[in-house]
């Protein structure tokens, strides 16, 4: 299997993928995508050995359908079976989701169903958690939601802050996202459980 990466920033998830993908794993990682040249992960890529490429968001300004006409587009050339959001911050409308649903993997960091969208740590440090963690879930039109593939789950510590909680959490996030992505390869949908 061939997966593609879509990155936007420091690319971590994306390096545990490439990294996990040796050896008897099905799959091998056949290009990582940016929606800008700086996103810090591309280097890390090249350094990986990987396909790299990007598309600036910011031209399209607010035409979202034609940003994801050359992202598609560029894609399709690394001909993937598997696409995998690995800290991509963009959202990505029903047309994109369409044409990859059901290859398409995104990570978030929280159990959803809960805190959906963004400052995730913070929602849960504000409501009192005693848990919180990480999901990895098919991707569908509907932002965060989708059939879920895995979680891993942390404790919530007393004097735990936002970015204490998001280390705990990014650490399961490298364990997570292969285990999903190797099962997923195998076509096995048995969700993966860590911490639970
Ligand atoms: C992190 O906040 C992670 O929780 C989420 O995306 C952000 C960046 O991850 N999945 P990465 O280091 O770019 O993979």
């Amino acid at each position: 299997k061939r997966v593609a990466i879509l990155i936007s920033g420091g690319g971590s998830n994306m390096v545990s993928l490439v990294e996990s993908m040796t050896g008897d794993h099905p799959a091998r990682a056949c290009l990582v995508m940016a929606n800008s040249e700086n996103a810090g992960g591309l280097a890390k890529a090249s350094a990986l050995g990987m396909d790299t490429d990007f598309v600036d968001h910011r031209p399209f300004k607010g035409d979202r359908a034609a940003f994801e006409e050359v992202l598609h587009d560029r894609i399709l050339q690394a001909q993937p079976d598997i696409v995998c959001l690995a800290g991509f911050m963009r959202v990505l409308t029903e047309g994109f989701v369409s044409k990859w649903q059901g290859r398409m993997l995104n990570i978030h960091p929280s159990l959803l169903p809960k805190y959906r969208g963004l400052h995730t740590h913070a929602r849960a440090l504000e409501a009192g958690d005693a848990y919180h963690g990480c999901t990895v879930h098919e991707v569908t039109p509907e932002l965060d939601d989708g059939p879920i593939l895995g979680q891993a789950r942390v404790p919530v510590l007393e004097d735990d802050t936002p970015e204490v909680l998001a280390a705990r959490v990014l650490e399961q996030e490298h364990k997570l996202y292969p285990a999903v992505l190797r099962r997923f390869a195998e076509g096995d949908r048995t969700p993966v459980k860590i911490g639970f």
